[in-house]
């Protein structure tokens, strides 16, 4: 099974003897607003649904999707969350190397581990604040089948400029190029980031719907790419695995428009002022160094002589669950990785961090 991932508010629960719910979990990069109230009801109203198969292939789902994004519904699938797209992804493209953009989502690296494809990396530099240098990037592309982009980056928050590698997909066009926007939602102007217009025929996207609808349990997200290409992965595809649930949730949001319109704006300003506010407070701690992010988390490393995993146990006594980025390739064993929560929860980690990391 794979091993890259980070807090578990289960685990923790267990050692304080509390209720999972009564931990603030700031490692997982969920929308703090919550899901959008009025989906809760209609969930609730409609929980009967479970009683019947839903669609095998999820259909009338993936149709509104296209319909929504204006494109053709051949050039949509749906799965149990992006997660089966990354884990089907190597076999469906019978890939042999692939290049990931680091530092990164450690499942696109274990994914391809369990289906025996080799792994590059081409990581972000610290000293370049975590941009990604399309220079270096360039260099590996041609040795490798496919290249993994995350926009913007999970854990560092960097976007990359949609033209950089609508580019790099035209200069490439033996390549994949899978483009994970599933953090995209939560940035403004997130449509003009989007590779989802005007997308290379080489590009593959990811949209998650976990996040900004805060609905991970379900599990439900789509990938977009050229209809031969998915053809491949929708082989692999074991029926129904998008369950009925998931189905009426997104069936909701794709025929409310405007209600995920409207949520999605709200939760785009309220991240937007509350990283503001974190990383203004934060940036009085000597030694501190927090990295620029345009997503609803940040990364910072730590003054030495501090070390994440002491820092995350320390604030883990407060009920607070921080993501420990230590094994993520490319960072060390100083870097933190923040996800935005209520303004109540943001303020309390600011104060216990102003504490605990005073010189
Ligand atoms: C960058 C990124 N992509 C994809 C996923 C998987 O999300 P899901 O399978 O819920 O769509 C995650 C989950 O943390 C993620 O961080």
């Amino acid at each position: 099974m794979i091993h890259g991932h980070g807090g578990n508010i289960y685990q923790l629960a267990r050692e304080l003897g509390c209720a999972p719910a009564e931990i603030a979990d700031m490692s997982s990069n969920v929308n703090p607003l919550g899901p959008p109230p009025e989906l809760m009801d209609h969930l609730q109203a409609h929980l009967g649904c479970i009683q019947a198969l839903p669609e095998a292939a999820a259909e009338s789902m993936e149709r509104l999707f296209a319909e929504q994004s204006r494109i053709d519904a051949d050039q949509v699938l749906a799965g149990n969350g992006t997660t089966q797209m990354i884990y089907d992804l190597p076999r469906a493209l019978e890939m042999r190397e692939a290049l990931i953009v680091g530092p990164t989502y450690a499942d696109y690296a274990d994914g391809c581990r369990l289906g025996n494809v080799a792994c590059r990396f081409v990581h972000a530099r610290e000293t370049d604040d975590f941009l990604v240098d399309v220079d270096r990037l360039r260099e590996q592309i041609e040795a490798v089948d496919a290249v993994y982009i995350c926009t913007p980056n999970n854990p560092t928050g960097r976007l990359i400029d949609v033209n950089v590698i609508r580019q790099l997909c035209q200069d490439f066009p033996r390549q994949h190029f899978v483009v994970d926007e599933s953090y995209l939602p939560f940035v403004k102007n997130q449509t003009r980031h989007s590779l989802l217009k005007e997308r290379p025929p080489n590009a593959l996207v990811l949209t998650s719907m976990s996040k900004i609808f805060r609905i991970p349990g379900l599990r439900v997200g789509f990938i977009v790419g050229a209809a031969r290409t998915l053809q491949y992965l929708r082989r692999l595809a074991p029926p129904w695995s998008v369950n009925s649930l998931a189905q009426t949730a997104v069936r909701f949001l794709l025929t409310n428009e405007p209600l995920s319109r409207d949520f999605i704006a709200r939760t785009q300003a309220f991240i937007a002022d509350e990283r503001e506010f974190m990383i203004d407070a934060l940036a009085a701690i000597p030694d501190l160094r927090i990295y620029p992010s345009r997503t609803g988390f940040f990364i910072l490393r730590l003054p030495k002589p501090h070390r994440a995993a002491g820092v995350c146990r320390a604030l883990s006594a407060h009920r607070i669950l921080i993501r420990d980025c230590s094994n993520f390739e490319g960072l060390s064993e100083r870097f933190m990785r923040i996800s935005l929560k209520t303004t109540d929860v943001n303020r309390q980690c600011v104060t216990l961090l102003q504490t605990l990391l005073q010189p």
